[in-house]
Formats: C-alpha cells, sequence, structure tokens
C-alpha cells in the first residue's frame, strides 16, 4: 500500500455527508464505524491531525470523537483543532472524546485516581427526550476507566447518570453537542446502538441510505468516472473475495477494458484454479489470463524452510509475474486492488501521539511504485462483511462469497519445512477431503476455517501388509469471530472418522492423522 494511495488519490469515490469518527486511539474505534453503517450510514475514521482537512472534503453531518487511553492532562495526548465544534455539525463525544469537549466547551476534567476502573454499571436516564430516546432505566453500559468530568461548561446538562459517574451522560441540546463516560458501540451495553441511532438519525438527521444496493451502483459510477472512457485496468485476482468482487465491481463498469490476471503458484487447494477460469471467464466472459507459474515458485521455493523466507519468496516472484505479465497490457494505465477499509485506516498509535500508522496491504506486499499505474479500489472504504454484502448483491456464488480465509502464500504455509510437490500433492489430497467431507453434511457453517496440515515428521503406520514410515496429517478446524481469537472445533466421531479413513487409504504420504486441539492464542490458526 502506497502512501500516496492513503492520500485519496485512489479513492473511487467521495461519499459525502455521514459521520466523520475521529480517532483518540480508540480500541472500539472501527467497531464504532461498523455500528454506524449497520444503520444504514457511511462512517469515515479519521485522526486528529487530519480531522479538518477530512471534513472539508467529507463535509460530515455529524462527528464522533471517540475514546483513547490517554488523560487529557497527559503531555502527548491527542488533540484537535478546537475549531472542529465551530462548524455547527452535532457532535458526540466518548470517553476520552468526551473528556476534550468537556475541556473544550468550558467544563473541566478531574483526573482519575490511579487505577480508577468502572466496568460494567447501570445507566440512570433523567432526560429521555432525544439522545436517550426509549433507553431504559438501569440498562448495563459499559463504563471506560479513567478520567472524569468534574463540572460542565455552560449550555450542558445532565441526561443520565450512574452509580460511580454524575455525568454519565450530558448534553447541550441547542449546540448539539452531546457526550457519553460509557462505550455504545459494545455489545455489552445495553440499548447503545439505539443512542448511536438517536444521535445519528434522530439529531444528526444523518441519510440511510448506505446499503449494498445502493453501494454496487454508486461504486460502478465512480469506477467509470475515474477510469473514464477510454482508459483500461490490469487486475490480479486471487480468487479470493476481495479481488473477486472488485472484479466483478470493475467489469460492470468497463467491461473488457478489464484485464484480470490470475497467477497459478502451485501453491493453490485442489479445484481452485478450475473454479476460477469458470466463474470468471465462462460465466462473466471476462478477459482473464492464467498464468501457469508453479515450476517458477516451486524452484524459487527448493530448500527453503524458514517460514518468513518462504513468504518473503513468494511475495517477490509474485510480484516479478505481475509486472511481466501486464507489460501485454500495453494501454492499461490503471491497477485494480481489493484493498479494504481496516487495511488503510490511519490510527493513533496505541501510546496516543501523534504519529499515525498505515497498515500495508498483507497479501499483495506492495507492488512496485515505477509501475506508475494510478491505483483503482473500489473496496478500500469497505469492510469486510459490507464487501460480502456487495458480492451477493453483484450475484457472485455464495460458495465464493463465504469461503474460508485462505492466505496469500497459499499452501506454502501449510506445508511445514520446505515445499516440495512431493509434499503439496497429497496435502492437496487430504485438504480436498477435509472440505468435502465437511461441506457435504453442511458443518461449515459453524467453522472459520478448515483444512490439512502437512508436517514432515516420519511416523510408523502398516499398509497392507508392509510396514511404512510416512509423515503426519494434522486437521485443522477452527471457529472464530474475525481470527484474531479462535477456538479448535471437532466433528461428529462419524465424520471424523470418515475424513481420517478417507486421507489414511486414499492419499498416499500419510501413515497418521492427528486434530489440532490447540486454540488461540497461544496458538495460531495456521501452522507456518
Ligand atoms: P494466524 O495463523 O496468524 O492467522 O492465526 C490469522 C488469519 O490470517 C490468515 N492468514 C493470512 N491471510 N494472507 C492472508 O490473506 C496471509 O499471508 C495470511 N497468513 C495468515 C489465516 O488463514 C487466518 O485466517
Amino acid at each position: 500500500m502506497s502512501q500516496q494511495a492513503d492520500q485519496g488519490s485512489s479513492v473511487v469515490e467521495e461519499v459525502s455527508g455521514g459521520v466523520l469518527i475521529i480517532d483518540f486511539g480508540a480500541q472500539y474505534c472501527q467497531l464504532i464505524a461498523r455500528r454506524i453503517r449497520e444503520l444504514g450510514v457511511y462512517s469515515r475514521i479519521t485522526v486528529p491531525e487530519r480531522a479538518m482537512f477530512t471534513l472539508k472534503h467529507m463535509r460530515p453531518k455529524a462527528i464522533i470523537l471517540s475514546g483513547g487511553p490517554c488523560s487529557v492532562y497527559a503531555h502527548d495526548a491527542p488533540s484537535l483543532d478546537a475549531e472542529i465544534l465551530a462548524q455547527g455539525i452535532p457532535v458526540l463525544g466518548i470517553c476520552y472524546g468526551l473528556q476534550w469537549l468537556a475541556e473544550h466547551t468550558g467544563g473541566s476534567v478531574l483526573p482519575a485516581e490511579k487505577g480508577a476502573e468502572y466496568g460494567r454499571t447501570e445507566l440512570q436516564p433523567t432526560d429521555t427526550q432525544d439522545l436517550l430516546k426509549g433507553v431504559r432505566q438501569d440498562g448495563i453500559v459499559w463504563m471506560s476507566h479513567g478520567d472524569k468530568v468534574q463540572k460542565l461548561g455552560p449550555g450542558f446538562e445532565v441526561m443520565a447518570k450512574s452509580k460511580p459517574c454524575p455525568f454519565a451522560v450530558v448534553g447541550d441540546r441547542k449546540r448539539k453537542m452531546f457526550g457519553l463516560q460509557f462505550h455504545p458501540e459494545v455489545n455489552h451495553t445495553v440499548d447503545g446502538q439505539r443512542i448511536l441511532e438517536n444521535f445519528v438519525l434522530g439529531i444528526a438527521k444523518c441519510d440511510n441510505d448506505w446499503n449494498p444496493g445502493n453501494l454496487a451502483e454508486r461504486k460502478v459510477q465512480a469506477v467509470k468516472d475515474l477510469v473514464g472512457e477510454t482508459g483500461e485496468v490490469v487486475l490480479g485476482l486471487s480468487g479470493g473475495v476481495d479481488s473477486s468482487v472488485a472484479a466483478v465491481l470493475v467489469h460492470r463498469a468497463i467491461g473488457n477494458r478489464l484485464h484480470c490476471v490470475f497467477v497459478d503458484n502451485g501453491l493453490l487447494r485442489q479445484g481452485e484454479r478450475e473454479g476460477v477460469e469458470e466463474l470468471f471467464r465462462d460465466h462473466y466472459h471476462m478477459d482473464l489470463k492464467v498464468v501457469d507459474a508453479a515450476d517458477r515458485f516451486l524452484s524459487e521455493l527448493a530448500g527453503v524452510s524458514e517460514p518468513e523466507k518462504k513468504r518473503k519468496i513468494i511475495g517477490r516472484v509474485f510480484v516479478e509475474i505481475f509486472e511481466e505479465e501486464s507489460k501485454d497490457y500495453k494501454n492499461a494505465n490503471f491497477l485494480g486492488q481489493g484493498t479494504l477499509y481496516p487495511d488503510v485506516i490511519e490510527s493513533v498509535a496505541a501510546h496516543g501521539g501523534a504519529t499515525s500508522t498505515i497498515k500495508s496491504h498483507h497479501n499483495v506486499g506492495g507492488l512496485p511504485e515505477h509501475m506508475n499505474m494510478q491505483l483503482v479500489e473500489p473496496l478500500r472504504d469497505l469492510f469486510k462483511d459490507e464487501v460480502r454484502a456487495l458480492g451477493r448483491e453483484l450475484g457472485l456464488p455464495a460458495s465464493l462469497v463465504d469461503r474460508q480465509p485462505f492466505p496469500g502464500p497459499g499452501l506454502a504455509v501449510r506445508c511445514l519445512g520446505d515445499v516440495s510437490l512431493a509434499k503439496l500433492e497429497p496435502l492437496r489430497q487430504a485438504d480436498a477431503i477435509v472440505r468435502e467431507e465437511i461441506e457435504l453434511r453442511d458443518l461449515h457453517k459453524d467453522l472459520w476455517q478448515y483444512f490439512a496440515v502437512y508436517v514432515p515428521q516420519k511416523t510408523v503406520g502398516v499398509k497392507g501388509d508392509a510396514r511404512v514410515y510416512q509423515d503426519v496429517c494434522i486437521v485443522r478446524l477452527v471457529s472464530s469471530q474475525d481470527a484474531m481469537t479462535a477456538d479448535w472445533e471437532t466433528l461428529p466421531t462419524d465424520v471424523m472418522r470418515r475424513v481420517s479413513n478417507r486421507i489414511l487409504n486414499e492419499v498416499d504420504g500419510f501413515a497418521r492423522v492427528c486434530l489440532d486441539i490447540s486454540s488461540k492464542p497461544p496458538g495460531t490458526i495456521e501452522w507456518e
């Protein structure tokens, strides 16, 4: 991901209106953004330093000041141009955001006693006219720890209290400025979504037309506007959800001026390449080039066992091949990518300092700047669940839209030690058996990922009448919400037995099948 991309040059659409969220370093900032979008309202996150700049471009109808780990008195506390309060735009401060608001509207804040921590508490609304309309008495709210407001500035009044906090909800109705000393976005806060809805729709009167149907039309139009009548786009298709949805969108916008390149790196799962060809070439009639690069990847990987080295080689060879193949499209002046919003969100460093960090994309690994192409990233303002909804809207099959995550470096991270065809072939077959048996019975609905791993550890077995010394196949089944944490899972015994029997009988290479019963943390999902 280039810095240039972050300056907005590849944004295919400038959405105005909606909610601008200012990130003071909150753990839950992305969650706030998603909650707002669940209300059908566009939301965007920015850092305090860029707030005024973004505000001018976006012209939001509401501003949310997020929480953050700092005290407003800390020397490196994130600060914001107080001009933001003079724009006549409704403001909601959450935790640190509330304290910042109080400080800048004539109130005062009491520094926390060390370790002050509130957690769950009950809310007692005293004013339920607008922000707290429909919010019940004694509903649980999740209070943050840290400083608290001591005195309100002129115009502000208390709208709710809680046991540890006389200023749990405050507001100045005239100036449409409000503050919460708890997190409305987390699930534990009863009526949290109601409060956000009251603010965003009731008070700020934001339009709630952010839905997949509208989104598809708007995105197609935005790609048309960006690429123009004659521009051509080359896009690296991986067969994953993001690049597939991006390809279908761009194709809808510019037809055969989109050229897709699919690199078969020899590290794909069984049937993957054929699936891509069938869907994109046969069904969508896209201009799709399939590059058979398995030999090149495998020869570069030969003898390399160190996981990070393997990843680096795969990333480098992909870029080299992509660059070579793109040269065939002489008129292509745009590069399509399925970059998502979480990949580009600017966020405040955890200590609350002024630096903003921009994550680089996991898989693309940065295509070279000298390719000198303008980026088309139609998904760069969307969260994953929104991309899936958009994919469904565009008619992509459920098997693709809901498919399990698969790492960019492919089976290389599931083939421990060095990568060779002799290991990849049995791994591919075992993995296909795991998937088939699970999907046949619809058991994958409860699993985040389900796959096989090749462990090159010789172990004894008996096949036919002979002793064999063959390797270990691990079956990995996990449930998860977001891959940050995961639980190990199992299958009904008869299914497990069938998976194991099939692998041991049908695949030549394994003497043993084991189930991984490690949760994450401390285990990770992949074995590397
Ligand atoms: P771990 O193994 O760290 O994986 O628990 C977390 C999630 O990330 C996936 N993963 C990747 N996804 N490119 C990707 O797109 C990668 O290089 C990559 N490595 C791991 C993994 O499958 C799991 O869902």
